[in-house]
């Protein structure tokens, strides 16, 4: 298995990732910038044989202190689950966060009851920082970060997660829109 760019083709042929109740889906205008504008971090996994076995779709956002790559989507086959692919992916995504777009740290959205990406974020260093209420429509979200220190990747630090509104939470990130 090796990493290559997500390609718009990559659309028409990664349902088998796709039909899963915890990867969100997106209309295919919404991927379009993900593709022209940060193309260097969106991937896709693919095996030997052809198969799309797991993607990334981020972006950099944010200026100054806040520059930071945010994960908008990660997913693996479940035939390909537990081979470090994701690991991969992400440690793709935080070193070119830091090298290319001088982030400060990477931050993602994950469902309150997903405890398997919970575990797993928290494995790589990840913390709670916000709790959103029905940030997903159905549920919370957990906004999730891992910081770096000055370029280079740093241990996660433990802070007091803050349970917040979307309405809060909107007029605090309004500047990295
Ligand atoms: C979460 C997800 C992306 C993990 O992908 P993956 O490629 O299987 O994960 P990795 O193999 O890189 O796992 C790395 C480590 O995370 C932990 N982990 C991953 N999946 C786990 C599971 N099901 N149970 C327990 N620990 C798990 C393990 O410690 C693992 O290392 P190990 O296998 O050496 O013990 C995958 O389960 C998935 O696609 N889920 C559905 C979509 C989703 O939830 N995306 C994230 C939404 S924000």
């Amino acid at each position: 298995m090796y990493e290559r760019p997500f390609h718009v083709d990559d659309f028409f042929c990664f349902n088998n990732v796709n039909f899963d109740p915890l990867t969100e889906t997106y209309h295919p205008a919404f991927y379009m910038p993900y593709l022209t504008r940060w193309g260097d971090i969106c991937e896709i996994e693919e095996s030997f044989g052809g198969d799309i076995c797991g993607y990334m779709i981020a972006k950099a956002e944010g200026p100054g202190a806040d520059r930071h790559g945010h994960v908008t989507a990660v997913s693996v086959a479940p035939e390909y689950r537990r081979l470090r692919i994701a690991k991969k992916l992400m440690e793709n995504l935080e070193n070119r966060t830091t090298n290319i777009y001088g982030g400060k740290f990477v931050d993602l959205f994950v469902r309150n009851s997903n405890s398997v990406a919970r575990q797993f974020y928290h494995l790589l260093g990840y913390y709670d920082f916000h709790i959103v209420d029905d940030y997903y429509g159905d549920e919370n979200g957990l906004d999730m970060r891992k910081e770096f220190s000055s370029g280079s990747k740093k241990k996660g630090k433990k802070k007091k997660t803050k349970h917040v509104s979307p309405e809060w939470y909107e007029q605090w990130a309004k500047n990295w829109k």
